[in-house]
């Protein structure tokens, strides 16, 4: 696929050029050349205004640069940017007792982006393991889903089921059994087999990068259940759906459990700054001690302050409630348009996919350069699958301006 030079001006055509002789080609963007970010917008370098429906993987939540975040950022950056963890700060202890008040565990501990916080919960999961349950040293058993992404570090792609994630990027980490998502029968084989080695269970409470897999109602709860007779922790990864965006301030609360360990990244800085967090209380999180895991960034002044005003956004402007209304009358709208090319229509809160099947020679890519040429912004996942996450501060008014677009544009390519 190139770089479709017909609707690029000279001008953004200078930067993407930039980008391919100077950068790594480990993306494959939509030639689309941003600039400017307010909102549920985003403008591009020629001035034109986009809705932008990917939201940063669902880390601008609280929408483009949200002015009370920017102040918090501003503020602290003129105080105190960085000390690392050798010595005490002002922020880490306050943001740390907000964000766990705040989600209702004992403890959290802070990273950066969301694969290393995944990472911390493997760790934290394995240790807990041999320390609290008692497997015999490296011996522990995680349990992952097929389809799962949760990063691309090396240990993580050791889990993954796609090959443009781990092809060539072995020897792999030990330890991972994978068993097929949305099958509660799957892991109660496994645990009846290998419950005692097993530390945990690790899920997507809706799988975002597979292309927004929404599993059965009551999935989560079988299979926390299951978790809790064979003492084994259940570890959610609501990096992408977590903080509001499937229209409950974490995902799991749609089937009323508390994960041992939530992990969470992208939207709790509201896309200001890479800041990522394990969630847990002191019996998995205390077998962790003082040199055995951190990050010279990790729980940072900067991403302290702009974690917690990103929080306090998200329930001052009730964004979770903003999702869940919204989100129904996307469904519900996209769902009338009456198309060869729509498969299926998915998603909870404003977390949603439509399943384009190929037709007139066309495809996901070709509906997204329609939209983005109608000013909408949102990029296919695994070639059919488009996934919708506007900012979750965008109006109704907005939203149904931004379907006409959507609709309009798989339209004109019937
Ligand atoms: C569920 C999930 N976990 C983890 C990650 C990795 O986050 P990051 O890209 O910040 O490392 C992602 C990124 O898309 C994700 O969707």
């Amino acid at each position: 696929m190139g770089t479709q030079n017909n609707i690029v001006s000279a001008n953004a055509q200078k930067y993407i050029d930039q980008e391919e002789k100077y950068g790594a080609h480990n993306y494959h963007p939509l030639p689309v050349v941003l600039s400017k970010g307010e909102g549920a917008f985003v403008w591009d370098v020629d001035g034109k205004r986009y809705f932008d429906f990917l939201s940063a993987y669902s880390a601008v939540n609280q929408g483009h640069c949200h002015p009370k975040i920017i102040e918090a950022l501003c503020d602290q950056a003129h105080t105190l940017c960085l000390t690392s963890r050798a010595f005490y700060n002002d922020c880490l202890g306050p943001y740390e007792e907000f964000v766990s008040k705040f989600f209702g565990y004992d403890k959290m501990l802070p990273m950066n982006s969301g694969a290393e916080a995944v990472e911390t919960a493997l760790k934290l999961a394995r240790r807990w393991g041999y320390v609290e349950k008692g497997i015999p040293e490296d011996q522990a058993i995680i349990i992952c889903c097929n389809g799962n992404f949760h990063g691309r570090t090396i240990s993580i792609v050791s889990m993954s089921c796609d090959p443009d994630s781990y092809s060539q990027y072995g020897p792999f980490t030990p330890g991972f059994v994978k068993i097929p998502y949305n099958d509660p029968g799957a892991l109660k084989a496994v645990l009846e087999e290998c419950g005692a080695q097993t530390a945990a269970f690790l899920v997507e409470p809706i799988q975002g990068e597979a292309g927004v897999f929404v599993p059965d109602d009551g999935y989560l709860k079988e299979c926390y259940d299951l978790c809790k007779a064979h003492n084994v922790l259940f570890v959610a990864d609501e990096v992408q759906t977590g903080i509001a965006r499937t229209g409950k301030m974490l995902c799991c609360d749609h089937e009323g459990i508390r994960p041992d360990i939530v992990i969470l990244g992208k939207a709790i800085s509201g896309g200001v700054l890479p800041v990522s967090a394990c969630l847990a209380d002191d019996e998995i999180m205390l077998t962790i001690k003082p040199g055995e895991h951190g990050s010279t960034y990790g729980g940072f002044p900067l991403a302290a302050r702009v974690a917690v005003a990103a929080l306090s956004v998200i329930k001052d402007e009730k964004l979770t409630e903003n999702a869940e209304r919204l989100g129904k009358i996307f469904r519900e709208e996209m769902s009338k348009l009456n198309s060869p090319f729509i498969e299926q229509i998915r998603g909870k809160g404003l977390l949603n996919a439509i399943v384009i099947k190929p037709h007139n020679g066309k495809e996901a890519w070709d509906v997204c350069l329609k939209m983005a040429e109608n000013g909408l912004l949102a990029k296919p996942t695994h070639k059919h699958i488009i996934r919708f996450a506007p900012p979750l501060v965008i109006t109704e008014d907005e939203l149904r301006v931004a379907i006409g677009i959507i609709k309009e544009s798989i339209t004109s390519l019937e």
